[in-house]
């Protein structure tokens, strides 16, 4: 009796479906029973061909990834023997691919001679995104079937391709009329090639994979890549394996891949990759929310302001297919909106990445008004005008009047108290805040921030929006900042004080993106505007203003009109988008330090990363303790997805599991004292990290706000 198998013989074939809910994915239960169902059809005389299929569920996600780094992952039979023995058979087997095959999946369809599709089907080898490369034979097989340059595509990608592109690289060997005559085809199938006898493994269509490419491909293909990869291993490693499939047998090749696995699968980089994948599918988990709380329908949107995160609000609801009403008060500023919109999708048109016929479609979603009363009839209205608390109340006020009932009032502020902003409706179970980061239409992140009195269909239906628009939402309470923001202030607060101890611009970001951040701090405020920060600080003075060396230099650059990238000059001097060192900034810095008192030194490498990144963790660690976030996975996403912290480093807070709780607190207390009086003033240890490290815990991970 097999629990997560069903199997069948009829008309000479073993049907062997595959029903280990929900995705099929290859534990060792599951790998054990189809390995016993391969034997059972193998000996069974009257089997001449084998099947395998998803039997009312996907073929297969690969992997079961909550296996990795346990002993079940290894456990017998490893899926790598698994595939081997399959392809000992004398019998053809026939992989029936519905739903997705993906990772371990797609390498137990390619391990299979013979491979049919249905039309919805996706394909895909995305191990890299989880710091791994295909480990069952994939980068060994696929290339021998597609040849080495559309492998490479796939492996380094880890993105999918569909059924018809599949069919195009000679992935599949047919593609069924629809999903639900998959099973029937591919019976149909295996009698074909029962009659004409054919093998039960056919040629590889690709004896040589890397026939035809020049001798330096490979180099040239690293070179190419260096500084993207950075630090990373995985992507490496996936150009080893393909570099093997071209110069090595089969067995060898598989060996090294085998080798190759091995070493990923046991590295940090991987554990963090792996942390995020399970982020970023707890991340809706949310108390309160469950399957039944019931969804509005967003049928129609509107957006209030058509400025540079209006505008990018507006084309991800078209981008998804939503239609978009765009509201401005003058009839210019709505003009320019629009046209900045089509500009945009002319830059994607122009890159290929868009054809001129869905520019227009996505356009034709996007209706621009002068009018209040026109977006009367929004399901989702989501304020977009300029970041002042009596401006949004007065947009809000408005919406109030001439929305209809059960429309759901959003407000993209990135630091305004949404209960405050709520609180001049007569609705405040339907406000909510939706924190777009800019490019809009490109970032992964939104904060969807619940305010006191946000219904649970309000939230629900808004973390169902987000899912359509491709977002990552991430769910946070009502703070200054929420959680990307507050966290980036004493991140920043301490960049900017370093320059003025001694450290420089370039030192400081260097620091940061050796770490794997996309770009550093300094960088990052010359790009969102140092007028932008600056308006943020003149609304906080009341909190900040005890300091005076409070981020002084940003504070001069602005007076200089040194507003970053917009005026060609912040931290950095720009030409174009090439950014160089200012030598005006060091004396600058010395000025300041010198009319502040500062004592200037030389600063470590060390004591840059120290400071930047132990109070940005310390923050983090005091908004689980204050419940603005659920748990520690989720402030991680926020700042991959939303700040540029390298995946593969698990975001901040796994980043500080694996330097050490017990660590990161003796730094900062080490700083707190070092430093003086801004010491005592700053650096203060978050009370639940002392409170973590007193009861010797060395993972925050697996808390949420409930336990602590
Ligand atoms: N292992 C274990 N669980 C998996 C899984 C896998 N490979 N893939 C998905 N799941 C689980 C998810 O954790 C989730 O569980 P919960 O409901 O308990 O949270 C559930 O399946 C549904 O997943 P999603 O919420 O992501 O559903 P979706 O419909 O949005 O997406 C999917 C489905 C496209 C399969 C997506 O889950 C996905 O991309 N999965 C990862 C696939 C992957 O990376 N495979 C490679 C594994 S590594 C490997 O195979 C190595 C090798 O070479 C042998």
């Amino acid at each position: 009796m097999s629990a997560l198998i069903n199997y069948r013989a009829e008309h000479r074939l073993a049907l062997i479906g595959l029903v280990h809910a929900p995705v099929n994915a290859l534990g060792q239960a599951l790998r054990r029973e189809l390995l016993q169902a391969l034997e059972r059809a193998n000996a069974d005389p009257a089997v001449d061909a084998i099947i395998i299929h998803g039997e009312g569920l996907p073929f297969s996600a690969g992997a079961d990834i909550h296996e990795f780094g346990t002993p079940r992952a290894v456990a017998a039979p490893h899926l790598r023997a698994l595939l081997l023995r399959l392809q000992q058979l004398n019998k053809p087997v026939i992989a029936a691919l519905s739903g997705v095959a993906l990772g371990g999946g797609l390498e137990l369809a390619l391990a299979c001679g013979y491979r049919i599709g249905e039309p919805t089907a996706c394909f895909g080898l995305p191990e890299i995104k989880l710091g791994l490369i295909p480990g069952a034979g994939g980068t060994q097989r696929l290339p021998r079937l597609i040849g080495v340059q559309a492998a490479l595509d796939m492996m380094i990608s880890g993105q999918m391709i569909n059924a018809r592109h599949a069919l195009e690289l000679g992935l599949l060997d047919g593609l069924s009329k629809s999903a639900q005559s998959l099973l029937h085809e591919a019976c149909a199938f295996a009698h074909e090639l029962l009659e004409r006898d054919a093998p039960a493994f056919p040629e590889p269509r690709w004896r040589f994979p890397g026939s035809g490419l020049p001798d330096d491909f490979f180099s040239q293909y690293r070179l190419a890549q260096q500084s993207r990869w950075q630090g990373q291993l995985a992507p490496q490693s996936v150009v080893k394996a393909l570099e093997a499939a071209c110069t090595l047998p089969l067995t060898d090749g598989l060996a090294l891949e085998a080798e190759l696995f091995k070493a990923l699968e046991a590295s940090s980089q991987s554990a963090a990759l792996r942390h995020v994948f399970f982020a970023e599918r707890n991340v809706g988990k949310l108390p309160g929310i469950s399957a039944d709380t019931p969804i509005r329908l967003i049928r129609k949107v509107a957006i209030i302001g058509a400025g540079t995160m209006g505008g990018g609000i507006a084309m991800c609801f078209a981008n998804a297919g939503i239609p978009v009403a765009l509201l401005e008060l003058k009839a210019q500023a709505l003009e320019h909106g629009l046209m900045q919109i089509r500009s945009h999708y002319q830059i994607s048109v122009q890159r290929g990445k868009l054809t001129t016929a869905q520019m227009e479609q996505r356009m034709e979603l996007l209706h621009g008004t002068l009018d209040y009363a026109e977006i009367g009839d929004a399901d989702l209205v989501i304020e977009a005008v300029f970041e002042s608390l009596p401006i949004k109340q007065q947009v809000f006020r408005t919406l109030d009047e001439v929305c209809k009932p059960g429309a759901i009032l959003a407000s993209n502020t990135s630091t305004l108290d949404i209960d405050a902003i709520a609180s001049v409706t007569r609705r405040p179970g339907d406000v909510i805040g939706l924190h777009f980061f800019s490019p809009a239409s490109v970032m992964r992140l939104l904060e969807v921030v619940r305010g006191r009195d946000t219904g649970a269909d309000t939230l629900a239906t808004m973390l169902a929006i987000a899912k359509r628009l491709g977002k990552v939402a991430v769910v946070s309470g009502v703070c200054f900042g929420f959680i990307g923001n507050r966290m980036l202030e004493p991140y920043s607060r301490e960049a900017h004080r370093l320059l003025l101890e001694g450290a420089s611009v370039a030192q400081i970001d260097r620091v940061l993106t050796d770490l794997g951040m996309a770009m550093g701090v300094l960088a990052m405020h010359d790009l969102a505007g140092i007028d932008v920060s600056y308006l943020i600080r003149e609304s906080r003075r009341d909190v900040i203003g005890h300091d005076r060396s409070y981020c002084r230099i940003a504070d001069v650059l602005f007076e200089q009109g040194r507003y970053g990238q917009k005026t060609a000059r912040g931290f950095y001097l720009y030409e174009g988008r090439q950014r160089r060192e200012d030598g005006e900034l060091i004396p600058l810095a010395e000025r300041i330090a010198h009319e502040l008192g500062i004592v200037r030194r030389v600063i470590s490498n060390e004591e840059v990363h120290d400071r930047c990144l132990f109070m940005l963790i310390n923050e983090g660690i005091q908004l689980l303790d204050e419940g603005i976030a659920q748990r520690s996975s989720d402030i991680d996403l926020v700042w991959i997805n939303g700040y540029g912290f390298a995946a593969w480093r698990g975001g901040p807070l796994h980043y500080a599991e694996s330097l050490g709780l017990a660590h990161i607190l003796e730094r900062i207390r080490h700083y707190r004292d070092a430093l003086g009086a801004y010491g005592q003033m700053w650096l203060q240890p978050a009370p639940l990290l002392e409170r973590l490290v007193a009861a010797g815990h060395t993972r925050i991970e697996t808390l949420t706000a409930k336990d602590i």
